[in-house]
């Protein structure tokens, strides 16, 4: 059964929007997105307090748009062919990643549709999965093979119980899924983005590393934290001065734009005294176009992906809330498929890099977190030329918890 038909069937939770913004009791939250309007941002005021603390307006989030837009879930290496999966969770809504008999890419929510336990854990090859609470098990495509003591069971129907899939879309090694009965078409949401990188051939990059950060910050903050380049010089302060990260003395020539659905940061790389790139030829990859040869980029997709992108590694997010006022930040490496890329030596190099730039974030944005739970702040301008990015993520965000979009 083709998966569109299978999703069409399937009796997914209650999600009209209408209703939904209608049941709102917070009053200023329900007034806020009632009355909130698109607004150029060299006017715009960056969101109210109350965006960032709210457990109403994070319920709202996971309602109305983490499961129902494209959502980054996972790397296709971490399926290891036929007959293999993963299991993850984004905004606590489990989900299992499958590679099917036939190696065709599924996904499903990671809940039996008898009493509601995971049927999958971890990671791992399998024929089957075996619900750990009562045994009722599926086989890959989802659908449901065995019921023990259910004989008796009146006009039982096992099609009527199988796993609810979800779409799911990758782009070169980057796996997304959408949980809505009906939506835009992935390419729709990715728009622009496969012309411009697809010259990094990602897919024959190697996953060598994931770490999960935590930070008692919404999640929100972490996201637009990303998206604008206004604190580099003054967080980054200390990295900048090492010399060694690809956006150091060329601040002013750091171009930041928003579009659709993303922000892009572009740094030309520093160029030694002969005119040449700092990179060495056995750390990179080959055949990148000399745009791509030529500057880093910043990428942060709607809502949840965001990459850090340079020759010599990419690193991509999955920002994952963990509640209102706590998110967890996967952060995956990939390097070019050559032994010089992946050894040890050179492995730590960058991971200890980037990982204290992470470091310098992760200790400032908690405090942002306390400093919006404060009655002392309301909402602050953008930057017209660093901030676009934010005021572009406030945006979207407005629009799908308002309905205009
Ligand atoms: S919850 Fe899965 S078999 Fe009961
Ligand atoms: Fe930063």
């Amino acid at each position: 059964m083709a998966i569109a038909d299978r999703i069409s069937k399937i009796n997914h939770p209650k999600s009209d929007h209408v209703g939904i913004l209608e049941s709102i009791q917070d009053a200023n939250l329900a007034n806020y997105l009632k009355t909130w309007q698109p607004m150029s941002y060299k006017r715009a005021k960056s969101f109210p307090s109350f965006m960032y603390t709210s457990e109403a307006v994070y319920q709202l989030e996971r309602q109305l748009f983490f499961s129902k837009t494209w959502i980054y879930v996972g790397h296709l290496s971490q399926l290891s062919g036929t007959n293999s999966y993963f299991t993850t969770s984004i905004a606590e809504i489990p989900l299992l990643i499958v590679s099917d008999r036939q190696g065709v890419l599924r996904a499903f929510h990671n809940v039996c549709p008898h009493r509601a336990a995971p049927v999958a854990i971890g990671s791992g090859e399998c024929n089957r999965f075996i619900c750990p609470y009562h045994a009722w098990t599926f086989d890959l495509e989802g659908n449901l093979r065995g019921t023990p003591n259910f004989e008796d069971y009146e006009d039982f129907n096992p099609a009527d119980h199988n796993l609810t899939a979800v779409y799911v879309e990758s782009w070169g090694p980057f796996i997304f899924v959408n949980m809505a009965a009906e939506c835009e078409p992935f390419e729709a949401q990715l728009h622009e983005l496969p012309a411009l990188f697809d010259g990094y051939q990602a897919s024959e990059w190697k996953r060598v590393h994931s770490v999960d950060y935590y930070t008692d910050t919404n999640w929100k903050l972490y996201v637009e934290n990303n998206a604008e380049n206004y604190h580099e010089p003054v967080v980054h302060k200390s990295s900048y001065s090492t010399n060694e990260v690809s956006w150091n003395n060329s601040y002013d020539l750091i171009r930041c734009e928003a579009r659709h659905y993303y922000y892009l940061q572009q740094t030309p790389h520093p160029k030694d005294s002969d005119g040449n790139n700092r990179f060495k030829p056995e750390l990179i990859q080959a055949g990148l176009p000399e745009r791509l040869m030529e500057s880093s980029s910043i990428v942060s997709f709607w809502p949840n992906f965001a990459w850090i992108a340079c020759p010599e590694s990419i690193i991509v997010y999955t920002i994952d809330p963990q509640s209102a006022s706590r998110t967890r930040i996967r952060w995956e490496w990939l390097v070019p498929n050559t032994a010089a890329a992946q050894s040890p030596e050179n492995l730590e190099r960058l991971i200890t890099l980037y990982d204290r730039v992470q470091q310098e974030d992760m200790d400032l944005l908690p405090l942002v977190q306390k400093g919006v739970e404060s009655p002392g702040y309301v909402a602050g301008p953008f930057s017209p030329s660093r901030e676009v990015g934010v005021h572009r993520f406030q945006e979207l965000l407005m629009e799908d918890l308002s309905g205009r979009r």
